[in-house]
């Protein structure tokens, strides 16, 4: 099992960071359902420094949720010494520095895949964040900027020499975004090349690909992002399925109902009842993409508004997918 520093990790499948999704309630659903290990989604270490209140509630966090990694963005040495100084106390055992983020307005501004065009900023910032974090620090980059420029294997053996303690890396360019092929070749060279953890990211939809992924490139652990969205059981289905024991069933109506539930209570006690149902819609559509005929449950999501229809909202759900054949996904 793999190891970021001093945190053993009793999983070799976490959960990516995702902006606007791995919030508290989603963290915990997943590691309700076999996560061992999470990120938060990023955080502009300037909102860390300024007590920005959104970024407050992002590092929010509480005793079930944990390991937990922090991620942050930052794109100038200044902020990240009183931003580490103010996280201080709090329980991150790990704290990651994104250089992957492919969002226009981060990487114009110098944040995230744009750092891997700036190979000596970043490892000025992380040599800053090795010294001053108290804990491992890791970076999450991109196999590049564009097809001309891959450049995973330099920057990450950089990131080794500033005093990293694992790489995570997706398999894709900036350029890409979030489409199109996984390059296997390049995270694997890049493990060919490091001492240090090496944990891949792209497209681990199932089991079979958390397994492919980590045979093909030698990876140590790989991260699910999309693919824990709606499924927080690929956690333990990934779990079994790398240790060769059983597979769990495959969740039914009531019990995806009951999680639904679970979530969305969890969501209303986070943000409070109005923000909690608008943000809980979203979460209502990843549980609901794959089954057939629930285009128009969907469609309907705007209607939600307070807890009584989104429950109202599950249960017809939950009608809808025993009468189309329970299990029956189309995705
Ligand atoms: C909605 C969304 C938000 C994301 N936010 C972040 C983020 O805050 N930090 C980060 O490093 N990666 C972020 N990612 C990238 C994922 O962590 C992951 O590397 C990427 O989605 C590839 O994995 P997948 O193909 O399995 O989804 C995000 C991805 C998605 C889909």
């Amino acid at each position: 099992m793999p190891s970021i520093g001093n945190l053993k990790i009793n999983s070799k499948v976490m959960l990516a960071p995702m902006t606007g999704v791995t919030d508290l309630p989603y963290r915990t659903v997943c590691r309700r359902h076999g996560c061992r290990m999470a990120f938060t989604e990023m955080v502009n270490v300037k909102g860390v420094v300024y007590n920005s209140r959104r970024t407050f509630e992002i590092l929010r966090t509480d005793g079930e949720d944990s390991p937990l990694g922090l991620q942050v963005l930052a794109n100038e040495e200044k902020y990240i010494r009183p931003a580490l100084e103010k996280i201080e106390g709090m329980p991150f055992r790990v704290i990651d520095l994104n250089a992957a983020c492919p969002v226009k307005k981060n990487v114009l501004a110098g944040y995230g895949a744009a750092l891997m065009k700036d190979p000596e900023k970043l490892k000025k910032m992380l040599g800053i964040m090795v010294r001053h974090a108290g804990r491992p620090v890791t970076v999450k980059i991109r196999t590049g900027w564009d097809g001309d420029s891959v450049n995973a294997a330099d920057i990450s053996r950089m990131a080794e020499d500033a005093g990293v303690s694992a790489v995570f890396i997706h398999g894709r360019t900036r350029e890409q975004l979030y489409s199109g092929g996984v390059d296997y070749d390049t995270i694997r060279r890049v493990k060919e090349s490091l001492g240090i953890p090496v944990i891949g990211s792209g497209n681990v939809f199932s089991p079979e690909l958390a397994k492919k992924m980590l045979e093909e490139t030698g990876c140590d652990a790989v991260l699910v992002a999309r693919g824990s969205q709606g499924n927080p059981w690929i956690f333990a289905d990934a779990e079994n399925f790398l240790s060769g024991s059983r597979m769990n069933p495959r969740p039914g109506p009531d019990e995806i109902a009951e999680v639904m539930r679970s979530h969305l209570d969890m969501s209303i006690a986070f943000y409070g009842a109005f923000r909690g149902i608008r943000i809980f819609r979203k979460v209502f559509i990843y549980y609901t993409k794959c089954f057939i005929n629930s285009k128009p449950l969907r469609r309907k999501v705007v209607l939600m508004k307070d807890k009584a229809s989104a429950e109202d909202m599950i249960e017809e759900f939950r009608v809808s997918a025993v009468r189309h054949g329970g299990i029956v996904r189309s995705c």
